[in-house]
């Protein structure tokens, strides 16, 4: 648990305080110029900054944010479609935020019956309500769902001192 609050109270708040290869960071600075995220699909190995970006590209663009965890909750058929909908479809009388964004955090650990629902309800919901979805491991996502989202991957990148 203090693991946990230590990784959020560090965890960078804006995409410029993210260490990043310039291409990826530049994508992200382009979606945050157009005031619009595309439905998103974040893949790297663990640790590597994924959740840090969704949540910091939602945070600057204003937007609503609601995550569901993969290895936990968003295993649950009837838990993913109740609550995503009701995030989906409720007005926030706290904020003016004109995005709502769904955060899939560890999508990898999902089961093929909510990656379709999550689907779905996406195709179905008005247009301000966008996906991020953050896995590992991309291969246990089916296909029509990465297919659906701009595929972003994480790499990590090893300088080797060749003299
Ligand atoms: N690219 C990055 N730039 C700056 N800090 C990072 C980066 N990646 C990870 N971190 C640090 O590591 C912590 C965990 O990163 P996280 O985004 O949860 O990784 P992932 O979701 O890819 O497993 C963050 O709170 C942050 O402090
Ligand atoms: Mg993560």
């Amino acid at each position: 648990m203090s693991d946990f609050i230590w990784v959020e109270k560090y965890r960078p708040q804006k995409i410029e305080d993210c260490i990043l290869p310039d291409s990826i960071k530049k994508t992200f600075r382009d979606f945050l110029t157009a005031g619009e995220i595309p439905n998103l699909l974040l893949s790297g190995p663990p640790g590597i900054g994924k959740t840090t970006v969704a949540k910091a590209l939602c945070k600057e663009l204003g937007a609503d944010y609601y995550v569901i965890n993969g290895s936990d909750e968003g295993r649950f058929l009837d838990t993913v479609r109740n609550n995503a909908k009701n995030f989906a479809s409720t007005v926030s009388l706290a904020s003016e935020a004109s995005h709502k964004v769904i955060i899939i955090d560890e999508a990898d650990n999902t089961t093929s019956d909510v990656q379709l629902s999550l689907e779905r309800l996406l195709r179905s919901s008005p247009q301000t309500v966008d996906s991020s979805s953050l896995a590992t491991i991309r291969t246990r996502l089916l296909l029509p769902y990465i297919h659906a989202a701009v595929l972003l991957t994480f790499l990590l990148t090893k300088r080797i001192n060749q003299r």
